[in-house]
């Protein structure tokens, strides 16, 4: 059979990341960051000077594009035909046009081709916002990290490189973002019901990884 699948989903700033990354070191599985296939393909349609609402011409493009993770022990590294633009998707543009394109559901069904293709086999903690509900919905363990939208916008803030971006501008665009993908029609975030929800806005990242490493342990 398969290795265990492990989905974390949950909104922009509530640690998934970085708690996804700790928890496939510690158990020895793959981490792979969904969100950063959709800012790929984001970055694509930017540099294309490519309309975020029109899905038939980015579904062509879409066609034209090959994005490949790979999973390092910081974290993913992202391929765009073939050019590594891991630290470029980071940015705000794509950050903002990757919450556009990713409401199109003939982009999705792309996008959840390819995940489950790259997760077929297990061994995997697969991190992003319909991992539980459309990826995969018989994931062994499933995660919702959650926490108030002023804890979110305040990590974000720390997380960014120096004087990049103001507080406002930060907390705007994550409420932006929110909006967009917990309304959109296809594959709206909301906790798949068999999802263990953990509100992290009062708990620090090793008191997270203590909870949920022991529901891990207690399945592997
Ligand atoms: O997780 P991250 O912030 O990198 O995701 C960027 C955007 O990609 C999200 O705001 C969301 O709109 C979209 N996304 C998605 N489904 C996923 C992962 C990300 O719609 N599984």
């Amino acid at each position: 059979g398969r290795g265990i699948i492990i989905a974390i989903d949950g909104p922009a700033g509530a640690g998934k990341s970085t708690v996804a990354r700790h928890l496939a070191r510690h158990f020895g599985l793959l981490n792979l960051e969904t969100g950063a296939m959709y800012r790929a393909f984001a970055l694509r349609a930017i540099e294309g000077d490519f309309d975020f609402d029109d899905p038939v011409s980015l579904e062509r493009l879409a066609g034209q594009t090959k994005i490949t993770l790979v999973p390092t022990l910081t974290g993913n590294r992202v391929l765009l035909d073939g050019i590594d633009v891991t630290q470029r998707i980071r940015d705000s543009d794509v950050t903002q046009g990757a919450s556009r394109v990713s409401v199109h559901p003939t982009i999705r069904a792309w996008m959840v081709d390819l995940q489950r293709a790259l997760g077929q086999k297990g061994g995997i903690v697969m991190e992003g916002r319909d991992i539980g509900t459309v990826v995969f919905p018989d994931a062994d363990l499933k995660f919702f990290l959650d926490a108030s939208p002023e804890a979110r916008s305040q990590r974000r803030y720390e997380q960014t490189p120096a004087a990049a971006e103001n507080r406002g501008t930060i907390s705007q665009e994550l409420r932006e973002r929110d909006e967009r993908d917990r309304n959109r029609a296809q594959s709206p975030l909301r906790p798949a019901p068999d999802a263990v929800t953990i509100d992290s806005t009062d708990l620090s990242l090793e008191e997270v990884l203590r909870r949920i490493e022991s529901i891990v342990k207690a399945r592997l």
